[in-house]
C-alpha cells in the first residue's frame, strides 16, 4: 500500500484513501483522505458553527460567568459527541489575551481528543480591528474607511487586524462588509463601505488582501469573510433583517460586483445575508447561493449562514413547516456551515435528512470538503500550533499610529464657513454635546462587546475628543459642558460656557448600537441635540459642529447656523486625538463623503441615481463631497481618443493644483456617463479615483485607464451589454465626451 504522511487522520486515511486521491494536489489528497475516513455525524460536525456560551459555563442563551471559562462538559458534547467543527464570538464581555489563548487552545484541546483530530476552527467579528479583545487596536468603522478612498490604509488596517485577531489565536474573521449602503436608515450602514459599487469593490478587495495576504497559513494573517450575500443592507422598511427589495439589474451592476471583487481577491468564505430578498429567504435561495455564488461568481470557499438564519427559515419566514425542513432547504440550497448557534439539534436534523435520501450525500461532502480546505489552508491541520511570543505589537504604538492616521484620513470636512477651521491653539473653547467625552460615541457597535455599550470602561486610557482636545490646548483653554444623547441640555450652562469661549466645539451624533438595537423610525438627531445646537449657535459663536455616527442623521434643521461641519463617522480609538489634530490644523481633513448625506429624512437618494430622478435630489452634501485647508484647480482634462470600441483603454488625463497655502490631499474622482442606453443609465458612475498630495502651488498630471468594456452595463441575467453611442468623461468639474463605437 503506498502510505505517507497525513497530518489529518495519520495511517487511517492511508487505509481508506480512495484510489483517485494519489493523483491529487497535496491539498486535495488530504481532504479526500479525510472525507473517505469520516462517517456522516462526523461530516455534518464540520457544518456546524456554535457560539461561544454552547460551550462556556453560565446559563444559555446568553448568561455567562465571570470570568468566561470553557465548560469541559459542555465542550465536549458539542466537540467530542456531535463532532462540531467551529466555535465563534465572545459572550457578553471582551477577553483578554490570556483567556483568548487559553480558550482557543482548550478547544483544541478538546479537538485532539476525538477520533479524527480535525482541530475547531475558531471565527470572530473582527469588523474594526479585533473587537473582543481587551487591548485590541479598534480602527474607524469601514463606513470611515470608505471615506479615506485609500485601499492601501485600507489593506494596512487588514492586516494590523490579522495579526491581533491571530495573537488571540483565532484563524477566521467574519469581515469585510461588501453590501452597498444605499439605504441610511439601516442601522448596519456603518459597517459597509458606503454607496458606490467601485469604491466598495476596491476597498473590499484590499481589506481581503490586507487579512489574507497570499497564504493563509501564515501565522499573521486570516482567512476573510464577505458578508453578507446579498441585498441585506437594503430593507424596505429600513429595519434590520427585515425583507429586502433590489431590483434584478441593479442587484448584478451594483451589489454582486463587490462580492466579486472580494471573490477575485481570494475571500475564504462568504457568510449569507439573514434576510428575505425579493420575496425569497437568502438562506434557501438555491438559485443565489449555488447558481450564482458558487457556480457564476466561481466561489470555491465557504459559505456559511448567519446568526440562526436557518432555523429562521421555519421560526421567521415560515418557508419551512419546522426546523428539519429549514435544515434541509438551506443545505440543499448550497450551505455549507451554520451559524446554529446555541443548540445541537442542527446535527441531529442534518444526519437524518441524509439517512432518509432529503438531502444528497454529495452535497454535504461538496460542504465538508469546502471546509476542511479551508483549515487546510489556514495551516490549522498541519502548521504547528500558535505561539503567544510571537505577537509583540498586540495594541503597540505602531498600531496605534496606524489607527491614528486612518482616523485622520477619514475624517471629513463638509462646510468650512470663513475658513473658520483650523482654529488657532490659542483660542478658549467650549466642547460639548453628548459625544465630547465618550468612547462610546467614536467607536459605535462591535467594540468590545457587540452593542459597545461598555466601551469607555474598556477604553479608559484612550483619549476622547475633549480630552484630546485639552491635551493640545492645556486643560486651562477648554471648558466642558456634558449632555446626553437625547435629554434636554442644561442650555443655561451651555449658554454661559459658549459665552466665555472664542469657539465652541459641538459633538453631536448616534449613541453606539448593533443589528437591530440601531432600529429607528426616523433619521432626524433627537429634539435635544438639534435645540443646542440652535441656543450655541444664537450666542454668535463660531460652532465647529463634528459628528461622530453611523449613519447620516438630518442635520438640516441648524446646519445653517454651524460655522463649519466635520464628519468623523465612527473613528475608532484614536478618533478623539485626530479630530483634535484635523481641528487644529496639525493635520489636514482628507476625507470625502463615500455616500449621500440626505437633507430630509425622507430626502434619500444615491448619486448615481436615474436621469428621471433628477427633480428630487436635493442632498445635504453630495457623494465625493469633502474640503482641505487648501483649494485645487482643475485643468487641462484630455481623453487619448474621441472614438473607441469596446476592446479599447481609454487614457483620461487632467492636471491638478493645489491653489492654497498648506499642503494637502485631493482625492481625484473620475465619473462617466451613458448618455443613452436601453436599460435607464444613472446620471453618472464612479470609474476612477486617485489621491494626490500636493504642496501649495504644486501641479500634477492624474491620469486614469478606462477599459472601455467596464463601461458595459448587466441586463437581468448579468449579461454585460456595452451599447454605441456617446459618453460624458467628468473630474473636478470638467467635461468631455467620446463616442463608443
Ligand atoms: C450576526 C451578524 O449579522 C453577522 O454580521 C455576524 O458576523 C454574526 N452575527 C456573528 O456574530
Amino acid at each position: 500500500m503506498k502510505s505517507f504522511f497525513c497530518a489529518l487522520c495519520g495511517l487511517l486515511c492511508c487505509l481508506v484513501l480512495p484510489a483517485r486521491a494519489g493523483t491529487l494536489p497535496p491539498r486535495e489528497q488530504a481532504i479526500e483522505r479525510t472525507l473517505a475516513a469520516m462517517t456522516l455525524p462526523e461530516k455534518v460536525g464540520q457544518m456546524t458553527l456554535l457560539t461561544f456560551n454552547t460551550v462556556a459555563q453560565g446559563t444559555l442563551p446568553f448568561g455567562t460567568k465571570e470570568p468566561h471559562r470553557l465548560d469541559p462538559e459542555r465542550l465536549w458534547a458539542a466537540i467530542g459527541e456531535h463532532h462540531v467543527g467551529a466555535i465563534f464570538n465572545t459572550g457578553l464581555h471582551a477577553l483578554t489575551l490570556p483567556e483568548w489563548r487559553s480558550v482557543v487552545t482548550g478547544i483544541e484541546a478538546a479537538a485532539a481528543r476525538t477520533r479524527l483530530k480535525i482541530p475547531v476552527l475558531y471565527g470572530i467579528d473582527a469588523v474594526h480591528g479585533m473587537s473582543y479583545a481587551c487591548g485590541a487596536t479598534l480602527f474607524p468603522q469601514q463606513i470611515g474607511l470608505a471615506a479615506t478612498w485609500d485601499p492601501g490604509l485600507v489593506g494596512e488596517i487588514a492586516r494590523a487586524t490579522a495579526y491581533e485577531a491571530r495573537a488571540a489565536f483565532i484563524p477566521l474573521v467574519f469581515a469585510p462588509s461588501v453590501d452597498l449602503g444605499r439605504n441610511p436608515v439601516h442601522s448596519r450602514f456603518y459597517e459597509t463601505f458606503g454607496e458606490d459599487t467601485l469604491l466598495a469593490s476596491r476597498l473590499g478587495a484590499a481589506m481581503v488582501r490586507g487579512f489574507q495576504g497570499n497564504n493563509l497559513a501564515n501565522p499573521y494573517r486570516v482567512a476573510a469573510t464577505l458578508k453578507h450575500f446579498v441585498g441585506y443592507t437594503m430593507p424596505v422598511t429600513g429595519k434590520d433583517r427585515t425583507p429586502a427589495a433590489v431590483p434584478e439589474v441593479v442587484l448584478q451592476e451594483n451589489f454582486i460586483p463587490p462580492f466579486r471583487a472580494g471573490i477575485e481577491a481570494g475571500a475564504a468564505a462568504v457568510m449569507l445575508a439573514n434576510c428575505e430578498l425579493n420575496g425569497v429567504p437568502v438562506h434557501a435561495d438555491r438559485h443565489l447561493i449555488t447558481d450564482v455564488l458558487k457556480n457564476s461568481l466561481g466561489f470555491r470557499g465557504v459559505v456559511m449562514s448567519d446568526w440562526g438564519s436557518v432555523y429562521s427559515l421555519s421560526d421567521s419566514h415560515h418557508v419551512a413547516r419546522d426546523r428539519r425542513e429549514a435544515v434541509k432547504l438551506a443545505v440543499n440550497a448550497g450551505l455549507d456551515l451554520a451559524m446554529v448557534p446555541f443548540d445541537l439539534d442542527f446535527t441531529t436534523l442534518l444526519v437524518d435528512l441524509v439517512k432518509k435520501g432529503e438531502v444528497p450525500m454529495a452535497r454535504i461532502d461538496d460542504a465538508v470538503r469546502r471546509v476542511l480546505g479551508l483549515k487546510y489552508d489556514l495551516g490549522l491541520l498541519t502548521g504547528p500550533p500558535p505561539n503567544a511570543g510571537d505577537y509583540p505589537d498586540f495594541g503597540s504604538q505602531r498600531f496605534a499610529d496606524l489607527n491614528r492616521r486612518a482616523a485622520r484620513a477619514s475624517l471629513t470636512l463638509l462646510k468650512n464657513e470663513k475658513s473658520v477651521l483650523p482654529l488657532p491653539k490659542t483660542a478658549r473653547v467650549l466642547v460639548t454635546g453628548f459625544g465630547a467625552d465618550s468612547m462610546a460615541a467614536l467607536n459605535g457597535g462591535w467594540t468590545y462587546t457587540w452593542r459597545g455599550q461598555d466601551t469607555d470602561r474598556y477604553a479608559a486610557d484612550k483619549s476622547t475628543i475633549l480630552k484630546a482636545i485639552a491635551a493640545k490646548l492645556g486643560p486651562a483653554r477648554v471648558e466642558h459642558v456634558a449632555a446626553t444623547y437625547d435629554e434636554p441640555a442644561d442650555l443655561g450652562r451651555e449658554v454661559a460656557a459658549a459665552r466665555r469661549a472664542d469657539a465652541v466645539v459641538l459633538c453631536l451624533g448616534e449613541e453606539p448600537y448593533a443589528e437591530n438595537f440601531g432600529n429607528i423610525d426616523d433619521l432626524s438627531l433627537p429634539e435635544s441635540q438639534t435645540a443646542l445646537a440652535r441656543a450655541l449657535a444664537a450666542t454668535g459663536k463660531p460652532v465647529i459642529l463634528v459628528l461622530t455616527e453611523g449613519r447620516p442623521r438630518i442635520i438640516r434643521p441648524f446646519v445653517d447656523q454651524m460655522a463649519a461641519v466635520l464628519l468623523a463617522y465612527l473613528p475608532g480609538n484614536e478618533g478623539g486625538n485626530a479630530i483634535a489634530d484635523v481641528l487644529f490644523g496639525d493635520a489636514g481633513p482628507e476625507g470625502r463623503l463615500p455616500f449621500t448625506y440626505p437633507r430630509g429624512p425622507n430626502g434619500l437618494g444615491t448619486y448615481d441615481h436615474k436621469i428621471s430622478e433628477g427633480y428630487a435630489q436635493d442632498p445635504e452634501f453630495p457623494f465625493g463631497a469633502g474640503l482641505s485647508y487648501s483649494r485645487f484647480r482643475y485643468s487641462g482634462l484630455a481623453l487619448d481618443k474621441a472614438q473607441v470600441t469596446a476592446t479599447d483603454v481609454l487614457t483620461v488625463s487632467v492636471a491638478v493644483r493645489n491653489d492654497g497655502r498648506r499642503p494637502a490631499t485631493e482625492t481625484v474622482q473620475l465619473y462617466v456617463s451613458d448618455l443613452v442606453a436601453s436599460i435607464p443609465p444613472p446620471v453618472k458612475r464612479l470609474r476612477g479615483f486617485r489621491k494626490v498630495a500636493l504642496a501649495p502651488g504644486e501641479q500634477a498630471r492624474v491620469s486614469f485607464s478606462l477599459p472601455i468594456k467596464d463601461l458595459a452595463f448587466m441586463d437581468r441575467n448579468g449579461t454585460p451589454i456595452l451599447e454605441p453611442g456617446e459618453f460624458e468623461v467628468a473630474v473636478g468639474g470638467l467635461h468631455r465626451k467620446f463616442v463608443v463605437r
